[in-house]
Order: C-alpha cells, then structure tokens, then sequence
C-alpha cells in the first residue's frame, strides 16, 4: 500500500490494515523472545502482587515500576485461592510490558523497523517518540476481554499524537478475541484520561459520549502477519478468548515530540532510559 493511501484510509477510518507486514520467521523470532523471557520469570516471587488481598496498591506499584523494564503481568484469574498458578506458568501470563522494545534486542529490531518510520511520517508525526511496547497473550480460553477504550487516554499530548501498531502474530478473528473497532470513530471526542496521581492511578471522565455498541462496531479479523495502525481516539476492544487458539499480538505506542507529553501520563521515562524514536 503506498504512504498516500495509507495516510487517506487513516484519515477516513481512523485504522488502517497492512497485510502480511511480518514475515513467519519475524513472527517466530517476537514469539520465541517472548517465551523465553516468560520461562525466566520468577512467578513464585511475583505471585503477591497478583493475588493478595491488598492487590490494588501493590499491582500499581508493579504498573508503574514497569514504564522502563520488561515485567510480566498474570491473567486475572491466574492463582487460586491458596496462591498457586491455576496451569502452567506460560498459559497464565497475560502480557510482557512496557519497554521491550528498548530493552530488547528482538524487539528493538522489530520496534525500529523502517517501515514503520516511514508510515509514521506519512501519517504526519514529526518527531516519532516510541513509549511503550507490549507482548499481549490473549491466551486460549481464559484470555480475557479489553473493554472499549481510547489509547489517547493513556498517552494523552497537546496537540494529540498517539498512534498505535498492533501486530497480529496469531491469526485473529472473532473466536479468538481479535480487535474491534468503531471505523470513523476517531471523529469524535476523547472521553476519559488515565491519570497518575502519585504512587495511584485513575481514570478521569472528560467527555460524556457514550461508547460505541456492537452494531456501530466492526471486527478486525486478520492473518497473522498483519499490522494494524490506529488513531488514538480510535475506540476499540477486543473480546475475550473462547477458542483453543492464541491469539498472540505486540503492540507499539508512538507520540509526536513536537506535542506535549502530559506529566499526568502514568507511563513516564527519566534519564535512565529516555525515550527515543526509530
Ligand atoms: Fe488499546
């Protein structure tokens, strides 16, 4: 697809679907990372943070501590009472975030592919700034629904800026959970903001639109491969996995630095790890 239209279908649909963007072996290399940073993970050690009582503070602490590291997060439902994974470790991980594309050779290499510089200018961003990366599992059966949401609310910018990509490293359709998303629906307002408020997070109303349903909603289903691009008021969920299959997919969030990055943003970088581009 030329940049031309590219830019046209974003402007018009909010979303745009390259086809076949990773090859099988790309594909294989981002998978093989990803479970063998899981198989490294120490979930014994992490099993209070995702299952005790006082959960809340000790999972934003977790969130938070995560902007610049490679953390791995559990499925909800991952531990049982006592505190035991309910199956397999690599069947309970929900996803792998928020920096491993800065962090990671593999997925640097993927992160920084210079195909998606040019979309990126194409689309009009001046000076790319890549904040987060994430591994998302949507495992088999117990892979759980994404309510709909903008990304604009968590990486909010004057002007607006953010613009996701989503690969599908997995066949996606919708008995596997893949996105879905209101097309044109990027018209309209930013509703809420995910603000940061100390070692706390919530998110804030801004704009009383109600969401989209399901008859306004389109599903994307694509061959894995394919790489979505949105805007950030795009809305869109993803429902939960009921199928056998998984539906793997790493997703990238980009801002312009020419816009101002909010300080209320919980995803923040210091001098340890700044923020940089392609
Ligand atoms: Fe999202």
């Amino acid at each position: 697809m030329k940049d031309c239209e590219i830019a046209r279908a974003f402007d018009r649909d909010g979303f745009v679907i390259l086809p076949s963007f990773l090859s099988g072996p790309d594909r294989a290399a981002l998978k093989q990372r990803a479970a063998e940073i899981v198989d490294d993970f120490d979930a014994e050690g992490h099993r209070a943070i995702f299952s005790t009582g006082d959960a809340e503070a000790t999972f934003n602490d977790y969130l938070l501590s995560s902007a610049d590291k490679v953390a791995c997060f559990f499925e909800e439902e991952a531990f049982d009472a006592s505190g035991r994974l309910r199956q397999e470790k690599a069947l309970s991980i929900n996803k792998i975030a928020h920096a491993l594309h800065d962090l990671d050779p593999v997925f640097d290499k993927a992160s920084r592919d210079p195909r998606l510089a040019e979309i990126a200018a194409a689309l009009g961003c001046a000076e790319p700034l890549l904040w987060q990366s994430m591994y998302i599992f949507k495992q088999p059966r117990i892979g759980g629904v994404v309510d709909w949401h903008q990304d604009g609310a968590f990486f909010f910018t004057e002007p607006e800026s953010v613009i996701t990509f989503w690969f599908a490293l997995d066949d996606a359709d919708r008995d596997n959970g893949c996105l879905w998303v209101e097309p044109g629906g990027h018209k309209g307002p930013l509703r809420n903001r995910f603000i940061r408020r100390g070692n706390m997070t919530e998110m804030v109303d801004r704009d009383p639109a109600p969401w989209p349903t399901l008859k306004d909603a389109k599903p994307v289903e694509v061959e894995a491969g394919a790489l979505v691009v949105f805007h950030g008021r795009l809305p869109h969920y993803s429902a939960p996995n009921r199928s056998d299959r998984a539906r793997h997919a790493y997703t990238l969030h980009m801002t312009d630095g020419a816009a101002q990055y909010a300080q209320e943003n919980w995803l923040q970088r210091g001098e340890s790890l700044p923020v940089r581009g392609f």
